[in-house]
């Protein structure tokens, strides 16, 4: 790794050394896939884990586990949205000799109510009280999701339908978000730190989904419903159960009106400004995502 050991936290005697592989749960997901790149391109060697990696690493399956922690000494976690045995993997990877941690969060974390973000807030907890560096990184909502993730197949039936009650949300570029953790990962000013970032500005999702039907050239209808009408919205469109769960009480969340302002996070750790969000749909129209 890029740093020197470590004196004044606990962990194994073994020195970490800049061949380490940097472990990258969800590596195939919107930060870790941008992550494991940022990181190969930078000359590290990275260890990318999932279901779908070589080797593989299931949360639900610990025999993956220990094949995936062997000889590295840094850890990116990001969890998918499922209940996950959080503390147990952190105590092992820290009895195998990891010494730096750093965790993806969601903005607001001291705060939430509803029973929004469970996983997240077990996760914060293991990392804090690991006994080596770590670092966590709590992000608003990924303009990504909007293409990669959960709002992308209604955005091209043409009508995204959510309860946000007409709160703005500063939505973030997950490429900020990956330059943001690979900072972490890789360097020592960011240690024992909690930095919540977003994007530049908060658009209504109104707003949002306007710019990237303006960038797609393709009509999309933003409907803002009723809470009590999602869940079963989203079992019509086939969501898990977990999913449902974890998507209500976000937007509970989210209608709270506590996340709309802008914080100054990217700037804090990359010193150049968040992407705007009308970058973000300029650039991914042109990349064909919604064609
Ligand atoms: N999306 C947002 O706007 C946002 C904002 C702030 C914070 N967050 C938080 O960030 C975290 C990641 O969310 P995301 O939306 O960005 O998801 P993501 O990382 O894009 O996708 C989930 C990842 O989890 C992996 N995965 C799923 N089940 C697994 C299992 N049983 N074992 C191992 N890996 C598994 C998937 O890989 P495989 O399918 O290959 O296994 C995938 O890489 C969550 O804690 C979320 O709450 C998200």
């Amino acid at each position: 790794m890029c740093w020197s050991h470590d004196r004044n936290h606990a962990g194994t005697p073994r020195p970490s050394t800049s061949t380490d592989p940097i472990l990258v749960l969800s590596g195939t997901g919107k930060t870790g896939s941008r992550i494991v790149d940022r990181l190969r391109g930078a000359g590290h060697e990275v260890r990318p884990a999932s279901r779908r990696s070589t080797p593989r690493f299931d949360w639900d399956d610990r025999r993956t586990w220990p094949g995936v922690l062997e000889g590295v000494s840094t850890v990116y976690l990001a969890l998918p949205l499922t209940a996950t045995p959080v503390a147990e993997f952190v105590d092992r990877a820290v009895a195998s000799g990891v010494r730096r941690l750093v965790a993806l969060s969601g903005r607001g974390a001291d705060h939430w109510k509803n029973g929004f973000g469970r996983e997240m807030l077990d996760l914060e907890h293991a990392v804090r009280t690991s006994g080596v560096q770590w670092s966590i990184v709590r992000a608003s909502n990924f303009a990504q999701n909007f293409d990669e993730d959960v709002f992308y197949d209604l955005l091209v039936a043409g009508e995204l339908a959510l309860p946000v009650g007409g709160v703005p949300e500063p939505f973030i570029d997950v490429e900020d978000v990956a330059d943001v953790a690979v900072t972490m990962l890789t360097s020592n000013d960011w240690v024992d730190r909690v930095v919540e970032v977003t994007g530049p500005e908060a658009l209504t999702w109104d707003e949002a989904v306007a710019t990237i039907a303006r960038a797609a050239g393709r009509e999309v209808r933003f409907t803002d419903i009723p809470p009590e009408e999602y869940p079963a919205v989203l079992r019509s469109q086939g969501v898990p159960a977990a999913d449902v769960h974890a998507l209500e009480t976000m937007f509970a969340e989210l209608r709270r009106g506590l996340l709309t302002e802008p914080t100054d996070g990217v700037h804090q750790v990359l010193s150049r400004r968040p992407g705007t969000f009308a970058d973000y749909a300029v650039r991914t129209a042109a990349a064909g995502a919604w064609s």
